[in-house]
């Protein structure tokens, strides 16, 4: 089960322990991947300007390491300020494929704690259609909350 209250807990112990933001963004990544077997990417994206860049995933390579914004769930999360939860990737038509396999996809961005900019994102595929619930989007975003603090602070 994904519970983004104990990854975030992790998360600041790591910080308290010196741990740099790349490290953090790693652990991030592997936490939410290990929560559960309907996630079968998961990567973070952060944001550069007019492209996001692939920071750090879990999960099959992918050649689409940059992303204009714009383009894609990722790329159209960013440009229109807001997560986005995809039950059938097979039904968009600007849908960029990491994976032939991947059925459902969700996005939800980090932003800074109190200016609202754009970071990046936690970007999560599943074989899986409609995988994705609710709850899943609301711990993820306690776990993006966390993480936009990290960038605020800095
Ligand atoms: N499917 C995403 C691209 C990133 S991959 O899922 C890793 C999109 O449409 O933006």
């Amino acid at each position: 089960m994904l519970d983004g209250s104990l990854i975030v807990s992790r998360l600041a112990e790591q910080s308290r322990e010196g741990a740099d933001r790349d490290a953090l963004l790693r652990t991030a990544v592997e936490q939410i991947e290990s929560a559960s077997d309907r996630f079968d990417w998961v990567g973070i994206y952060l944001l550069d300007g007019d492209f996001l860049t692939l920071h750090n995933f879990v999960g099959e390579a992918t050649e689409h390491t940059q992303i204009a914004v714009g383009h894609g769930v990722c790329g159209t999360a960013v440009a229109e300020n807001r997560d986005i939860n995809v039950p059938d990737v097979r039904a968009l038509d600007n849908y960029i494929a990491c994976s032939i396999g991947t059925r459902s996809e969700i996005v939800v961005l980090i932003r800074g704690e109190d200016t609202g900019r754009i970071y990046g994102q936690l970007d999560l595929d599943s074989d899986a259609t409609d995988a994705f619930t609710d709850d899943d989007e609301r711990e993820l975003r306690r776990v993006a909350d966390w993480l936009g603090g990290l960038f605020s602070r800095e």
